[in-house]
């Protein structure tokens, strides 16, 4: 197989992260189990990003419409949550990793928000890679809080409706001030985008693999970095354009 091109990763991964449910019951164990195996995963694919020197990493682990599944997942996946970030914010410390959350934090209880403060106050210095969990996120309600705070804007008069263009709408997001993924790896099987950055994934190497998310490890990681290493990104133009200086 090919070898790892240093130079030619991804600037920014981002991942969803599925398939706990059906990794546990593969196994006749409670889907719980499988969430837990997947912070394992998590826990070694943030490592191995940061010693990758991968810039921004960013991984969908609760959807907004995530909380339409049973009261006892979601509680549990809630708990698991806090002590994730609880316990990981020590290793982010000594790996120079930043802690950032997207999504709807006013959705979360109380405990996880404290939490998440916590680990973003703590790791605010770092200068190493930009770890991203999205928490109960979805881009649909991403993007209409956009056009609803330039809108409010505009009618304030504080800018001029003309104004708004993609740099404007970028920055009203969530991700401002993030580069647009390079590379989407998606395990489980699962081909669809499922409410994830659907404006910043337009120009984004799209990766599946059929790995459930707890046996998702460095070699998968390096299978997908290789395909993303073959793929053209051509954003429009030709591929004869792509090898000449001169547009
Ligand atoms: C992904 O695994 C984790 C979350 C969505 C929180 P799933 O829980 O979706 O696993 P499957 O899709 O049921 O196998
Ligand atoms: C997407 O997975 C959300 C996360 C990985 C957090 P889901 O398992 O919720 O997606 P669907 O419902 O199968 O599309
Ligand atoms: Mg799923």
């Amino acid at each position: 197989m090919n070898k790892l091109d240093p130079k030619n990763l991804p600037r920014h991964l981002a991942v969803i992260m599925d398939g706990n449910g059906r990794w546990a019951k593969q196994r006749m164990l409670r889907r719980i189990v499988g969430h837990q195996k997947g912070v394992e995963t998590v826990r070694v694919i943030v490592e191995e990003c940061s010693r990758l020197g991968i810039g921004y990493l960013t991984l969908f682990a609760f959807s907004a419409e995530n909380w339409l599944r049973p009261k006892t997942e979601v509680k549990a996946l809630m708990a698991l949550l806090k002590q994730y970030i609880r316990g990981e914010t020590v290793r982010m410390m000594q790996n120079d990793i930043r802690f950032n959350v997207i999504g709807n934090r006013q959705d979360l209880p109380e405990d996880v928000n404290a939490e998440i403060e916590n680990a973003i106050r703590k790791t605010s210095g770092n200068r190493g890679m930009l770890l991203t969990l999205a928490l109960s996120y979805g881009s649909r309600q991403e993007m209409v809080a956009a056009a609803r705070t330039l809108a409010r804007d505009a009618a304030a008069g504080k800018i001029d409706p003309e104004e708004i263009d993609e740099n404007a709408f970028s920055g009203s997001l969530f991700t401002a001030g993030i580069p647009d993924p390079d590379l989407l790896i998606r395990t489980s099987g699962e081909m669809r985008i499922s409410n994830f950055l659907l404006w910043q994934l337009a120009y984004t190497e799209l990766y599946f693999t059929d790995v459930n998310w707890p046996d998702f490890d460095r070699n998968e990681l390096a299978r997908a970095f290789r395909d993303y290493q073959s793929r053209e990104r051509r954003f429009g133009k030709t591929s004869e354009q792509l090898g000449q200086d001169q547009p």
